[in-house]
């Protein structure tokens, strides 16, 4: 174990993915660049690699989820793990049981990866330092601290439209005090060295000190949008409001649902972007989100391949020395 990160090993690989916040510009860049390997899996008749052959991976979502809990399970698959999906509503943590028993005895069926969403901050962490030497921990999201895996396929999807970071002006709209997605966006896009970050939202919905994670602070959409490369949509964390932060949605709208018309000011060639689910016509207009310059839905299918490269740079790593991020896999 690394004595100041707990995500890597005493050389240095990535033993757990808890959050972006600490690991260096090669390391993601490496995981980007591995990704970009796995993407040709999909495209084979079999989509299989036997990188994770033989290794347990455990699905344990707290939280609801569409995109993350299914492109996580089809990755695993995608390298021949086998994939436990526990249904933590007909679990014994209903019954009483405690998060770490429930642990200990995934571990005792001799589980090597836990994949944790979890609606407090902090779970996976926690997860991360109870479990066994040889597991595992990713972070599918815990609370309103990081979505590593999110931030990275954004990240990937980025680089795929725009070739590098450095030059890049990144907004980021909406709900940025409830997200967990725009702080491990913000971490990697300053790791890896884009430009100029802006965050653009109402006082109610931007963290006090923003300024102090390396970001502008806007308030006005049109001037926030203004030039910039990419457009990164928040969906408003209703779940994770407490008090009335918003007049309304339709207000909401009127001031920071991306139009057509508002997106006028970014660069010609911006791509759109939104982690989903998206509320349409709360947080931008059906046009843009269907729209020539969306990406949306590429970012989820670049789920898939993050997800692939995390997992097996944390459990795969013997099977993925020597194999370049240009190889491709046979079964
Ligand atoms: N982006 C994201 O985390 O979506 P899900 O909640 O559907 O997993």
């Amino acid at each position: 174990m690394n004595a100041t990160n707990i995500q890597l090993d005493a050389a240095g690989n990535l033993k757990h993915l808890l959050t972006v916040e600490g690991l260096s510009r090669e390391l993601l860049t490496a995981i980007l660049d591995q990704a970009e390997g796995f993407t040709g899996v999909t495209q084979q008749a079999v989509k299989k690699v036997p990188l994770c052959r033989g290794k347990v991976i455990a699905n344990l979502f707290f939280e609801t989820s569409t995109r993350t809990r299914t492109t996580f399970e089809l990755a695993a698959k995608r390298l021949s793990a086998d994939v436990l999906n526990l249904n933590i509503a007909a679990s014994s943590t209903s019954k009483g049981e405690t998060l770490l028993d429930t642990l200990h005895n995934l571990e005792a069926m001799h589980v090597d990866m836990f994949v944790v969403r979890h609606s407090a901050s902090g779970a996976a962490h926690f997860i991360a330092e109870q479990a066994a030497p040889h597991v595992s921990v990713i972070n599918a999201g815990d609370g309103r601290h990081a979505h590593p895996t999110q931030g990275l396929l954004d990240m990937f999807t980025i680089r795929r439209h725009k070739g590098g970071f450095e030059h890049l002006r990144v907004a980021i709209v909406g709900d940025i005090l409830h997200s967990r997605v725009a702080r491990s966006q913000i971490a990697a896009l300053n790791t890896l060295g884009a430009a100029e970050i802006r965050v653009i939202g109402p006082r109610t919905l931007i963290p006090d000190a923003a300024e102090s994670l390396g970001v502008r602070v806007c308030h006005d959409l049109r001037e926030g949008v203004r030039d910039a490369d990419v457009v990164i949509m928040l969906r408003l964390q209703r779940e994770r409001m407490s008090g009335a932060l918003l007049p309304s949605a339709h207000e909401y709208y009127q001031l920071y649902g991306l139009t057509e018309e508002r997106l006028s000011t970014a660069r010609p060639d911006a791509i759109v972007m939104h982690p989903g689910p998206i509320n349409r016509g709360v947080e931008m207009d059906s046009q843009v989100a269907d729209g020539p310059r969306s990406v949306i839905l590429e970012q989820v299918s670049n789920g898939i391949a993050i997800r692939m490269a995390v997992i097996a740079m944390c459990i795969g790593t013997q099977n993925l020395r020597g194999l370049g991020a240009e190889a491709t896999y046979d079964v």
